[in-house]
């Protein structure tokens, strides 16, 4: 639909010759014309076209001008069309005023000259035109919107389904390396017992070697611990994140030295594993943060559990977050975290204390409302 195909001019006249007289007039406007020569011809006009502005004489028999004016400004279509009242020089104030009242904008007075009908003409075409192109704008800039808003929906969606097929995936893994190889390996350490108890007390060298095989093999279970637990630690499936993340601070504080301070809260927790999951992770990056970044000697972490929600406090006694990195697109860490929260409804707030490190409060209602 065209700007120019809309937007006419409809002109209501009783009168023939002023009919005829103001299409002369208006002819090269650059606008169809439209002529009606009663009120209720130009009510069915109304109803099926946008005008632009309507030209409207005041006194016709019938449904008069003001009546037709009315009835116009009823109709959702023509609620704002611009409405100009044609009068004779006769007409009194009070007339004028009803004319307003009923929603005339302007009132031309016969007779007509060219010139002011036309400029005032132009000002509504002006006036419509630019409406048109904002209401298109307007259009556009909501089915944008629209648009975006979807999109983010889907790759919210997406980031979620990634992540538990990642969780999963990783639970998986770490049971299978837990199992297989730790039994094989237990094996392996029964069978080199049975070795051991057979062989003659003199046989010095092969005797040290088994003593350096057990080393190997114990030192291998360690490891398949710690890369079974590392991808998904049971202690977060059989006790529960309270427990994981005690048994996470420990560990961190084993491997980097950093004293890390925990407190739990009394009565055991009961959650589900979409938001132990949550919090464990993001718990894992926000120590994993500390050490990359805090240049910390100390970690408080703090876990509570209230009626509607878990709140988890991390704070470190380091050099304290930047600002610009809080807001930063790049922070692909701080991101993921916050997303992790936000699909559970939560939110995570990391600001710098005071010069005296860093604090992050995660918070993860209990239930989605
Ligand atoms: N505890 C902290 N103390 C000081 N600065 C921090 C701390 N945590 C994060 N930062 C700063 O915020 C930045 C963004 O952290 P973020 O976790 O998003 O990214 P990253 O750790 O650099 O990389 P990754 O994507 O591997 O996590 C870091 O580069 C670091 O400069
Ligand atoms: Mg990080």
């Amino acid at each position: 639909m065209s700007v120019s195909s809309n937007g006419s001019i409809l002109i209501v006249d009783d009168n023939q010759r002023n009919l005829a007289a103001l299409e002369g007039m208006l002819k090269d406007v650059g606008r169809n014309l439209v002529l009606a020569n009663s009120g209720e011809q130009a009510l069915r006009h109304v109803l099926k076209n946008d005008f632009a502005v309507i030209l409207l004489d005041a006194r016709m028999p019938g449904v008069d001008g003001f009546e037709t004016a009315k009835l116009i400004r009823e109709r959702p279509r023509s609620r704002h069309t611009p409405i100009i009242f044609l009068t004779g020089a006769y007409e009194d104030l009070p007339s004028m005023f009803r004319g307003y009242e009923v929603g005339a904008v302007d009132y031309i007075i016969k007779p007509l000259v060219p010139e002011v009908l036309k400029s005032k003409i132009a000002v509504f075409i002006d006036l419509f035109e630019k409406n048109a192109v904002l209401t298109r704008e307007i259009t556009e800039r909501k089915q944008i919107e629209e648009e975006l808003r979807e999109s983010k929906e889907n790759l919210r969606a997406l980031a979620a389904r990634l992540q538990s097929v990642v969780e999963e995936e990783r639970t998986r893994i770490s049971r299978e390396i837990h199992d297989e190889l730790g039994q094989a390996l237990t094996g392996l350490k029964m069978d080199l017992t049975w070795l051991t108890t057979r062989l003659p007390k003199d046989q010095k060298v092969l005797r040290s070697k088994t003593k350096s095989i057990f080393e190997l093999i114990d030192g291998t279970i360690q490891s398949v611990r710690r890369i079974a637990s590392g991808l998904r630690p049971e202690v977060l499936d059989e006790v529960g994140l309270a427990a994981a993340i005690g048994w996470q601070a420990r560990d961190f504080q084993k491997r980097t030295g950093i004293r890390c301070k925990v407190r739990l809260p009394a009565e055991s927790i009961v959650l589900d594993r979409d938001r132990s999951t949550a919090a464990f992770r993001i718990f894992q990056e926000l120590l994993t943060n500390v050490v990359r970044h805090a240049n910390a000697t100390a970690v408080d972490v703090d876990l509570k559990v209230g009626k509607s929600e878990l709140v988890l406090e991390v704070s470190d006694n380091g050099k304290g977050i930047a600002e610009d990195k809080l807001k930063s697109s790049q922070s692909l860490g701080l991101l993921g975290m916050r997303e992790r929260a936000s699909l559970l409804g939560g939110k995570v707030e990391i600001t710098k204390t005071g010069g005296k490190g860093t604090r992050a409060l995660v918070s993860i209602p209990l239930r989605l409302n």
